[in-house]
C-alpha cells in the first residue's frame, strides 16, 4: 500500500511526525509532498529535523499568495505530483488551503483520500479553515476524526459511515515530546524570569483589522505578568503594515520556535493567551490553563473541562479579567486519547481501502 501524505504549513509537519513514523514502523510505502505554504525554516524545517520526520519526497515551493492563487496553484502543482505517485490512498491533514487543495486535487483523479482531523466545527463561516474543513470532510472518502464530538457532527452531517474515530495524532506527539523534554531548563528571553506567561496570535480574523489587532496588543501589553509573544510572521508583517509596535508593556516579542522548546516553556509557565487550534490543546494536555481570543473554539472540550476560556473581545480590561479567574478543577479527562491515535490511522487506511484490505481489523467495515 503507498500512502502520500499533503502537508504545508506548521501545525501539519506536526501532526505529521507520529503518522510517518506509524507507517514506517509498518513497512507502508509514505511519500510526503510539501506544497511549500510555509516555506520559513523556523515555520517548516525546524519540524522535520526535531521531529524526526524523513525530508519531503516532494517540495512544491508554492509560498503565500491570497487565498484563490495560493490554492490553485496547489491544485495544478499536486495533480501532477499526484499521477507521477498514484498512491493507494491521499492523507490530508487539518484545515489549511494545502488540505483542501489536496482533497480536491486527489478526488478529481478518483484517488481515495482520508482526511485527518475530520469533523471539526468552529461554525464560523468568516474563517478559512472552516471552509476548508468542511469541503475535505465532504470530499472524503474516510473521515479520520479526532474525538466523540466531532464523530457525532460527522454523523449529523450524514458522513458517518465513511467516518472513523482514531483520537488525536497531536496527543501522540505532545505526550512522547512533553516526556522527552522533561526536566530540561527551557530557555526564555532574558527579560523574563520563572513568572511568565506564553501568547501566539496568527489568525486572520485577529491580524488583519488594524483595529482589532491595536486592541489585543494593548491588552497583553497591559498585563501584570511578562507575556512571551512568539510572533508569527503573518502577526509581524500585519504589525508592522499597520505601524503597530508589538513589543512593550508587559510583552516581549520572540521569533517562533520550534516544538520540543515550545512545549518546554508552555510547561513552565503559568497560562497560554492564544488564537491557535494546537495550542489551546498542548495546553490542556500540559494542564496549563489557556485563554483564547476568540468567539469559539473547535477544541469545545478545553473549555467544558474548564481549562480553557474564550475572550472574544480582550479590550477593556477584559483580558486581565479573564486572566484573574481561580484554577482550573483537576482532571484526567482524555478526550483527545491517549496517545494511540497515528496507530489507529495506520489500521483505518488498511481496513478501509476498498482494494488493499487485506487483515482483520478492529474496525471492520
Ligand atoms: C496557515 C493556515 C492556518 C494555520 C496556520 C499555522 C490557511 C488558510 N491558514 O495560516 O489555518 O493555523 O497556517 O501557522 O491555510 N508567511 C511567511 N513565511 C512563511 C509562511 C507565511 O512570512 O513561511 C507570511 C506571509 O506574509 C503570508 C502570511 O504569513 O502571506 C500568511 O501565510 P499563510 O500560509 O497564507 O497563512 P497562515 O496565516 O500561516
Amino acid at each position: 500500500m503507498k500512502v502520500l501524505s499533503v502537508v504545508g504549513a506548521r501545525p501539519q509537519f506536526v501532526k505529521l511526525a507520529p503518522v510517518a513514523a506509524e507507517l514506517a514502523l509498518r513497512g507502508i510505502d509514505h511519500v510526503i509532498v510539501h506544497t511549500g505554504q510555509h516555506y520559513d525554516p523556523s515555520l517548516s524545517e525546524v519540524f522535520f529535523d526535531e521531529l524526526g520526520i524523513a525530508a519531503p519526497d516532494r517540495y512544491l515551493a508554492i509560498g503565500s499568495g491570497s487565498h484563490g492563487a495560493q490554492t490553485a496553484a496547489m491544485l495544478a502543482a499536486l495533480e501532477t505530483a499526484f499521477i507521477e505517485e498514484m498512491p493507494d490512498w491521499v492523507l490530508t491533514y487539518g484545515d489549511t488551503n494545502s488540505t483542501v487543495a489536496g482533497a480536491l486535487a486527489a478526488v478529481k483523479l478518483h484517488l481515495h483520500m482520508a482526511h485527518l482531523e475530520a469533523g471539526l466545527r468552529s461554525f464560523n463561516r468568516r474563517m478559512p479553515e472552516e471552509h476548508n474543513r468542511v469541503l475535505t470532510d465532504h470530499a472524503a472518502d474516510l473521515c479520520l476524526a479526532p474525538t466523540e464530538v466531532a464523530m457525532r457532527q460527522l454523523a449529523h452531517e450524514g458522513l458517518v459511515d465513511r467516518s472513523v474515530l482514531v483520537g488525536d495524532v497531536m496527543t501522540d506527539v505532545l505526550l512522547r515530546t512533553r516526556d522527552a523534554v522533561i526536566g530540561r531548563r527551557p530557555v526564555l528571553p532574558a527579560e523574563v524570569g520563572s513568572r511568565y506567561r506564553v501568547a501566539t496570535i496568527h489568525r486572520a480574523e485577529n491580524t488583519d483589522d488594524p483595529r482589532r489587532l491595536a486592541e489585543i496588543v494593548a491588552a497583553l501589553q497591559g498585563l501584570d505578568v511578562p507575556t512571551i509573544l512568539f510572533a508569527h510572521p503573518r502577526l509581524r508583517a500585519r504589525a508592522q503594515q499597520h505601524d503597530l509596535e508589538l513589543s512593550g508593556g508587559s510583552v516581549v516579542v520572540a521569533d517562533p520556535v520550534g516544538y520540543p522548546d515550545l512545549v518546554n516553556i508552555v510547561t513552565g509557565s503559568i497560562g497560554v493567551i492564544t488564537d491557535s487550534g494546537g495550542l489551546q490543546k498542548e495546553a490542556f494536555l500540559l494542564r496549563v490553563p489557556c485563554t483564547t481570543i476568540r468567539t469559539e473554539t473547535e477544541w469545545i472540550e478545553t473549555v467544558e473541562l474548564g481549562w480553557n476560556h474564550l475572550v472574544p473581545e480582550p479590550g477593556s480590561g477584559r483580558l486581565a479579567a479573564a486572566l484573574a479567574r481561580s484554577a482550573p478543577p483537576p482532571t484526567d479527562a482524555a478526550p483527545y486519547g491517549i496517545g494511540d491515535a497515528a496507530r489507529r490511522v495506520a489500521q483505518a487506511l488498511v481496513d478501509r481501502h476498498p482494494d488493499v484490505a487485506t487483515s482483520t481489523t478492529d474496525h471492520p467495515h
